[in-house]
């Protein structure tokens, strides 16, 4: 077999795998030696670029970064569904369908409804060529790059017997594994949750980095196939046809022939539904002939020969004990049900967000109402409402407190906003501890081995009030505390010094301005270049940083107006924080793209100079290295590289890219 052919067999058979594994959940072979038959595909990839396919199973990873979506007009509008809530609903719908199509017996197909995000996917030529999310139904984002990092979507369809031009319809998801690790990594930045895997979904599959797409674990489920020439003409055999083309048909998906066989299918899922490895919130019926289809029709926003069945929200009811007010590092006042301990989807709640004041003035709920608790995919269980005829006689509706429950200093209330926030910035405990917390945190200062409990400890022996108070620690002032013995205390003592090397743009971040999260963090301090300037913008300069409206500039200079802000400030910067963006990010635009990554750079380019290329990688966060070693990350190619280069690279296993590849990868982000 020469390479060409070893290639081709190579794709065939990875691709086979991918299916195994990401469509039938049924691998054939270990991970390693996938990754294997993946690297030597790799290999011979980079040794004849002649041969390449971007289908190829090497391309899934998703290197690029691109910006923005454009967009497209749907073929067929990306219409809704009509929504029932009861068995005795869906029965109606059977009913009128039957009648509509003047009793003849209509066979129904009953399927999961996946909570995720809509996708249409175009082939042509056995190939994905198009991916285009629902948008408002008319058109949509162009997301084909993104899509095409998802293992169980085929990018090259297998089997025989599919149109040379068709689309089909299904839904992105994100499994509920894939759902709390991510979040728990976001926790663990410092980062606002996904409330649910659907928002989660959605907004992975709008990022702009498809590397980061694939690294998340979407899936996606198809559930719709349309075209002029279908293979079938009944839903249920184009679905069955579809699977065999190598898509992800849910196995869910079952023929009805009667009002009893829908009801039990209804009556099956809404137990079974919980045992599935993603989120769904109801069932869909589907007439299963395209000839009753066509005959019964659309209204103007949902197709009549479907309907959906959606599960009751999942809620419990459970007496209150009491209400507490939670203090955050910013000040605001959350308002937490303390239950009775109840069972909700598999785990017990015992407290649950009433959000603000206006919420729990809108629910009216009283003093050890029995309450109905919510989850719903929901991370922080909720309250949803009150079971008025549990209410006790005599039990007065809650107050919200007027003063904040740690430092008694009375509540204001920001104009237009709905949370009532303690004012006591520099007294007030649960403040001052969450603001050291956030300031540590890894994607801040990143200082290790302080935690909620060592931050709160920090701020009980009296050795740190603001942020600044860390660089003053020794070790000995760390061993006071319980649990720290010499050497954590160095640890942290360690962590101090090395943090005062972060960027500028961390730093910004880790001073809790209000409302400046990291991407705002960036983009201001990179505006403003360093913090004498920043501490002198205007609100109207600070207005015009992207991002930046007016209440956050407004947010951002009352923060520096602040004294005890402008001493802490001063104690950081006299400790050695940095406090300027770095030259090569000054001069010019920039990122953090290529954090990290080593670049040798060979050959002849058309777009920039050589000299050019080497200082955008700087600019970028990347190095320059003169040699290709293991440690090289990437090879920057022009026209006639060097051979021994080549070899090289490719006996090395390194990614050979060329200039467009490179400046995509540079892209804003
Ligand atoms: S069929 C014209 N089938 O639910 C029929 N939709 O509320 C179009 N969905 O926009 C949709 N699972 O994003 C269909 N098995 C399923 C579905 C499903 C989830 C979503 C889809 C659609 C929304 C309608």
């Amino acid at each position: 077999m020469n390479d060409i052919e070893r290639i081709d067999a190579l794709r065939d058979e990875l691709n086979r795998h991918n299916y195994n594994y990401y469509v039938l959940n049924a691998p054939t072979i270990s991970d390693h030696d996938f990754d294997m038959l993946m690297k030597e595909l790799e290999k011979l990839e980079a040794a004849h670029p002649e041969h390449d396919d971007p289908d190829s199973p090497t391309r899934r990873v998703g290197s690029d970064l691109n910006t923005g979506f454009e967009q497209a007009a749907h073929l067929y509008p990306m219409l809704s569904l009509a929504n029932t809530y009861s068995i005795d609903d869906v029965d109606a719908w059977f009913k009128r369908t039957d009648e509509a199509l003047m009793g003849q017996q209509a066979t129904v197909v009953g399927e999961m409804k996946f909570d995720g995000t809509g996708i249409s996917l175009i082939y042509k030529h056995g190939r994905l060529i198009r991916a285009v999310t629902r948008g408002d139904g008319e058109k949509g984002d162009i997301v084909t790059d993104n899509v095409r990092t998802i293992r169980s979507i085929p990018l090259k369809l297998q089997g025989s017997g599919w149109p040379d031009f068709f689309e089909i319809r299904g839904e992105i998801v994100l499994p509920w594994a894939a759902f709390d690790k991510l979040n728990a990594e976001r926790e663990a930045a410092g980062e606002p949750l996904f409330a649910n895997p659907r928002n989660a979904a959605a907004g992975t599959l709008k990022l702009l980095n498809p590397a980061e797409v694939g690294r998340r674990g979407l899936d996606a489920y198809l559930y719709y196939l349309l075209g002029p020439d279908l293979p079938f003409d009944n839903h249920y055999d184009n679905m069955m046809a579809a699977r065999s083309w190598g898509f992800k048909v849910s196995d869910a998906m079952t023929k009805l022939e009667s009002i009893e066989q829908v009801d039990s299918f209804i009556n099956y899922w809404d137990k079974a539904r919980k045992e599935l490895p993603v989120a769904t919130d109801g069932l869909v019926f589907k007439v299963n002939s395209l000839r009753q289809q066509l005959n019964l029709g659309f209204t103007a926003k949902s197709p009549r020969w479907a309907v959906a069945y959606k599960f009751a929200a999942e809620r419990a009811l459970t007496r209150l004990r009491f209400v507490s007010f939670d203090v955050g590092r910013m000040g605001i006042i959350t308002p937490v049900a303390n239950l009775e301990p109840v069972l909700l989807s598999g785990t017990i709640v015992k407290r649950a967000s009433m959000h603000n004041a206006d919420i729990v003035k809108a629910l009216d709920i009283h003093e050890h109402d029995m309450l109905y608790v919510e989850k719903g995919g929901e991370i922080i269980p909720k309250i949803t409402g009150v079971e008025l005829s549990e209410r006790l006689p005599g039990e007065p509706p809650i107050v919200f407190v007027s003063h904040c429950p740690a430092c008694n200093t009375p509540l204001v209330r920001v104009e237009g906003e709905a949370a009532w926030v303690c004012p006591n910035k520099t007294g007030c405990a649960p403040q001052i501890i969450g603001r050291i917390e956030h300031f540590v945190g890894r994607r801040m200062m990143n200082i290790d081995g302080i935690g909620e409990e060592t931050a709160s400890a920090l701020f009980s022996h009296g050795l740190v009030k603001t942020p600044a108070d860390l660089y003053d620690l020794t070790p000995f002032d760390l061993m006071t505390i319980e649990g720290f013995a010499a050497k954590s205390a160095q640890r942290v003592i360690d962590g101090i010094a090395a943090s005062r090397e972060v960027p500028f743009e961390r730093v910004v971040f880790a001073l809790s301005i209000p409302y400046v999260g990291e991407t705002t963090a960036k983009k201001v301090a990179r505006a403003a270049k360093d913090i004498d300037r920043l501490m002198n913008m205007s609100t109207a300069e600070l207005a015009a940083i992207e991002d930046v409206g007016p209440r956050i500039a407004d947010a951002i200079r009352n923060f520096f107006t602040d004294a005890d802000n402008l001493l802490m400030i001063e104690r950081l910067r006299a400790a050695g924080v940095t406090m300027a963006v770095a030259d090569d990010i000054a001069a010019g635009p920039v990122s953090d793209a290529l954090e990290g990554k080593s670049f040798v750079i060979s050959g002849v380019f058309s777009k920039h100079s050589r000299d050019e290329y080497k200082a955008l990688i700087e600019a970028h966060g990347g190095k320059n290295v003169g040699s290709i070693s293991k440690k090289t990350d990437y090879v920057l190619a022009g026209e006639n590289m060097g051979p021994a280069k080549l070899e090289k690279a490719q006996k090395l296993g390194i990614p050979i890219i060329n200039e467009d590849t490179f400046l995509t990868m540079i892209d804003k982000q």
